[in-house]
């Protein structure tokens, strides 16, 4: 990074006393011992451990400082760094909040994640109120002087670009935004962010996406589209506000896992898992396994990054304000005491980690043998490899490309391109991350699909209340004589008719395959179809994610 550090008015916040020396001692420690900071435990990891900070506390409360500066190494800013705390009237800007927090961090050896620049709350309503260039130039604006106050500043790693954009199931919030500037202003604003600061890192932000459900399935269809169009979007953040009574999310270590094979790193970004008020120990004690949990999804996934909660003590949270009847949510009580959440946390972070000292790898697994093959997919199947203290995982390759990950002794691989030739092996794992040599190689090559060689792109033609109609223009590189392509929508969306191709499927897959007349496409060339959608949202459309 080629970041200088820039010296900001600090303000108020010059005057505070911070928690002196302490970081430097954690700083420098390692390996992690269990009597140490998270901090230092996350460090060793690599990771980060976080905290969102309110700036009241921060300036009052010397007891507060001191947790927040050395336990944690990340922050961000519970409000300060809203629309409504810096650009509460147009174009007039007010820093002083954000930058002490930005100071805070400074001081502390901390990042700041910066939160959040486009968002239906929180926001002014003389924003709400523009008509949609009005309200697409105060976007733009507002980003650019936000994030290019702190662009030079290396503390500042990070923005929630755009946060809560979608609805549960799916389908795109109607916000304000969404309805005066149509789905299109998401890639504006990262388009935006990106121009104000080479080079922080973006995310997409919301909550109830920790799991796999339609709407992280929705946010994962919308990043690989919008990585596909080369839209700057980074990382995703999955907010985390968690309660007992709803159960722990299903299947977040693998929705980390997907987006991460998307290429985009993943961050915990505001947790907090609440209970009915009053505490008791067996809620205190579920509450740990769900922090624990937390934790260990994001350790088993190389490109999860960090965990910031959201607060830390139950002093100050804004869950009781929110969810009446619950609280207790936040690993420290009103006293500033641990709670069994923090040793959860704690040990996952310390107790959980490999062995430094391990520098012995695994030996290597058998040679794969393979079947199942199919124009995209083949089944691979291995002899275990054994390591002295314990394979954790292996790793299929094609040469350098890492096809897809398993705790066991086989993979189905998918997204295989069709009429390909493939030469495999696998790797094994440790948990210190020591890596066997390669396996034996296998050859297979894939079936020759419907549609090799053309790429499907997706047009908008027309909308009206309750449907729309889509266009599919079908590019194709080499000859065809059929063609083959699938399009997956948002649950409450439905295709209802097509044209110019024949239809099989009742959502939330549809797939086209070629008419009578229309099959064959010279090598370079294209053809069209069209289709009518039902849809009962306003605005623009979701577009599908296409194969
Ligand atoms: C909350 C703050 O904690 C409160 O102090 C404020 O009154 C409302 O917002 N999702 C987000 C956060 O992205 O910004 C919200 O923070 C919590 C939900």
């Amino acid at each position: 990074m080629s970041r200088t550090r820039r010296a900001i008015a600090v303000g108020a916040l010059a005057l505070l006393p911070i928690a002196p020396a302490v970081v430097t001692a954690v700083v420098a420690a390692s390996p992690a011992h269990a009597s140490q900071p998270l901090r230092a435990h996350a460090e060793a990891r690599g990771k980060f451990i976080g905290t969102a900070v309110a700036t009241t506390q921060l300036a009052n409360e010397s007891s507060y400082r001191t947790i927040a500066a050395t336990e944690f190494d990340q922050i961000t800013a519970e409000n300060a760094m809203k629309w409504e705390s810096t650009e509460p009237s147009p174009n007039q800007f007010t820093f002083s909040g954000a930058d002490a927090v930005v100071a805070f961090a400074e001081q502390n050896g901390q990042q700041v994640h910066g939160h959040t620049l486009v968002w239906h709350s929180q926001t002014p309503n003389w924003v709400e109120n523009l008509d949609a260039a009005g309200m697409r130039s105060a976007m733009n604006s507002h980003i650019a002087k936000v994030v290019g106050r702190y662009a030079d500043n290396p503390v500042v790693r990070s923005w929630d670009v755009v946060n809560e954009a979608f609805n549960e199931d799916g389908t795109m919030r109607d916000s304000f935004w969404y309805r005066k500037l149509g789905g299109g202003y998401i890639a504006d604003a990262f388009r935006a962010a990106r121009a104000a600061d080479p080079d922080a890192k973006l995310c997409i932000n919301d909550y109830n996406v920790e799991g796999v459900n339609s709407k992280s399935t929705a946010m994962y269809n919308l990043v690989k589209t919008l990585r596909g169009q080369g839209v700057p979007i980074d990382c995703v953040g999955f907010q985390g506000h968690l309660s007992l009574q709803y159960g722990f999310p299903g299947q977040v270590r693998e929705n980390v896992q997907r987006f991460a094979d998307l290429g985009v790193d993943v961050r915990f970004t505001e947790i907090d898992i609440r209970m009915k008020t009053p505490r008791d120990s067996a809620k205190d004690a579920q509450q740990a396994t769900y922090y624990r949990n937390v934790m260990d999804a994001c350790l088993a996934v190389s490109r999860c990054v960090g965990v910031t909660i959201w607060g830390f003590t139950d002093k100050y949270s804004w869950v009781p304000d929110t969810f009446p009847g619950e609280g207790a949510a936040l690993p420290y009580d009103e006293n500033y005491g641990r709670k069994p959440a923090y040793t959860a946390i704690h040990d996952a972070l310390a107790a959980g980690g490999p062995d430094p000292s391990d520098t012995t790898p695994p030996t290597a697994p058998g040679r794969p043998s393979v079947s199942a093959v199919t124009s995209s997919g083949a089944t691979l199947t291995w002899t275990a490899a054994t390591d002295n203290v314990g394979v954790t995982g292996y790793d299929v390759y094609s040469g350098t490309t890492r096809l897809g990950s398993a705790t066991g002794t086989s993979l189905t691989l998918t997204g295989l391109t069709p009429n390909t030739a493939y030469t495999v092996h696998v790797v094994a794992r440790d948990a210190a991350g020591n890596t066997s040599p390669a396996s034996g190689t296998v050859d297979f090559t894939t079936l020759a699909g419907q549609s090799t060689g053309c790429t499907p792109s997706y047009r908008l033609v027309n909308s009206w209340p309750g449907g729309f109609q889509g266009e599919i223009t079908l590019r194709c590189a080499s000859a065809v004589t059929s063609w083959k392509t699938t399009l997956i929508y948002p649950s409450g969306v439905g295709v209802t008719q097509a044209w110019s191709s024949r239809m099989s499927g009742s959502g939330p897959a549809y797939t086209f395959t070629n008419a009578d007349w229309n099959g064959t496409i010279p090598a370079g060339g294209s053809t069209t179809f069209g289709y009518i959608g039902s849809w009962n949202g306003t605005g623009t459309p979701p577009a599908p994610a296409l194969s």
